[in-house]
């Protein structure tokens, strides 16, 4: 598709992708990916890493005669990966017969253990619950940890979904010379730090409610504390906006996609990537009524309670479309939980995930079960095996959705005003 066609891609975003479907390719080609040039060194850029303040003070990013990506994109137009696999096969052994539940040879056993084997004081006045660290502000903002364990989590999460994205990064066409890019939310930054090495032309800026990024980033990378659910106030807006994964963080989707949108230059590029936090299979080995889909309503009420959106996912479309953006695209990535998947590399996914899930439930429950929905947390850890044993059943090919929507703001659209 040619990257100034305004058209849509109605065979990705109309019909929801069937993971049964025989057909893979349900794009018109995969997003470029980022340019792995090598990083300039800080000289060069001319600013320091970590210094807030000179995003928003220079005058323009490190190559201020670059081309800036905003009006056509360099690369072909994409409507998404071509072959993220919409169908998941199981492996041989995954797939004989046997009781779900009690069979201990169906477990993943000594496979995933093996597999994991391989600012200012006030924010950073973190909170104690249950042996775990969280954020410094109302409980209720954000659920889930901030600590080194759910930050490995996160790592793991962006390997596992970089390695099912085919290593993009994003699959907004926003060229090779993008000048600043926003992470919304940005968790550990290794998305933004990614980001920053890939595309040296630009300065990347991470937020996040906790100050848990590293220092020691590209010189083109910074991390700010900020609340992106409350008023924007940046001087100037950005060629790219990203957002992934803050299920269970935003209570006003609406507010921040109409902030996003008046924080992209026109002909600038926002992607948001979001779950749909349901588990299914597509040959009836996941048995609604399990305990890992009581895990999920539980999570989904406490997440309701908190006053949070628990599945943007399926909302990102109609969010960004009714926020004015226009080339709006949708790509449902299907992702396996467990390494039952013949494909090799699904299997790795599949792994990961499994381990993301196995390393989070505990942060996932501990706070949203004691605190929204009255179980001790005696409770909590005492019903968690039951997942896990779930989950690691090799018999049940669970799956659950990822979206991505990637969207452009209309190049007539009006400048910035702040
Ligand atoms: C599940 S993590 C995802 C992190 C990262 N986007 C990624 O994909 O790896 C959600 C992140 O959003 C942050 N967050 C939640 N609510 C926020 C808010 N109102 N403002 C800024 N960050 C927020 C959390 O602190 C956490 O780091």
């Amino acid at each position: 598709m040619d990257p100034s066609a305004k058209g849509e891609s109605p065979e990705v975003q109309d019909q929801p992708i069937s993971p049964k479907s025989d057909t893979l390719d349900h794009g018109a080609g995969p997003a470029a990916k980022p340019a792995q040039a090598p990083v300039k060194p800080a000289e060069e850029h001319g600013n320091i890493p970590n210094a807030p303040e000179t995003l928003e003070s220079k005058s323009e990013g490190p190559e201020a005669n670059a081309e800036p990506s905003t009006s056509e994109p360099e690369t072909p137009y994409a409507a998404g990966p071509s072959h993220i696999e919409q169908n998941i096969e199981a492996e041989e052994d995954a797939t004989s017969a046997g009781t779900r539940d009690n069979d201990a040879d169906s477990s993943y056993g000594d496979e995933i253990a093996s597999f994991t084997d391989s600012l200012s004081s006030s924010v950073l006045n973190y909170k104690y619950e249950n042996g775990r660290r969280y954020h410094a502000q109302e409980d209720t903002q954000y659920f889930l940890p901030n600590d080194e364990k759910e930050n490995d989590r996160l790592d793991l999460f962006h390997h596992l979904l970089t390695l099912r994205c085919d290593d993009n990064l994003h699959f907004a066409p926003i060229g090779q010379n993008p000048q600043r890019i926003l992470d919304l939310g940005t968790g550990t930054g290794i998305w933004a730090i990614e980001m920053g090495d890939a595309y040296p032309s630009a300065t990347v800026l991470g937020n996040d409610l906790s100050p848990v990024q590293p220092t020691l980033v590209p010189p083109n990378v910074q991390f700010e504390v900020d609340d992106i659910e409350a008023t924007w106030c940046f001087s100037r807006p950005f060629d790219f906006i990203h957002c992934r994964y803050l299920a269970g963080s935003i209570a006003n989707w609406p507010k921040l996609m109409a902030q996003a949108f008046q924080f992209t230059k026109p002909g600038g590029w926002v992607e948001f990537q979001d779950f749909d936090m349901q588990f299914y299979s597509t040959d009836d080995t996941f048995v609604p009524g399990s305990p890992p889909n009581v895990w999920t309503d539980e999570v989904i009420a406490a997440i309701k309670v908190f006053g949070r959106e628990p599945e943007p996912g399926p909302k990102l479309e109609q969010w960004v479309r009714d926020a004015g953006f226009e080339n709006v695209n949708h790509q449902l990535i299907p992702i396996p939980v467990g390494m039952w998947p013949k494909d090799r590399k699904l299997k790795e996914i599949g792994a990961c995930d499994l381990a993301m899930f196995l390393e989070g439930l505990e942060g996932i429950s501990l706070r949203a079960f004691t605190n929204a929905r009255g179980w001790t947390s005696e409770e909590v850890l005492a019903f968690l095996p039951s997942v896990r044993k779930a989950l690691c059943n090799k018999r049940i090919h669970a799956l659950h959705d990822f979206h991505v929507v990637w969207a452009q703001k209309p190049m007539d659209a009006p400048e910035l005003q702040t």
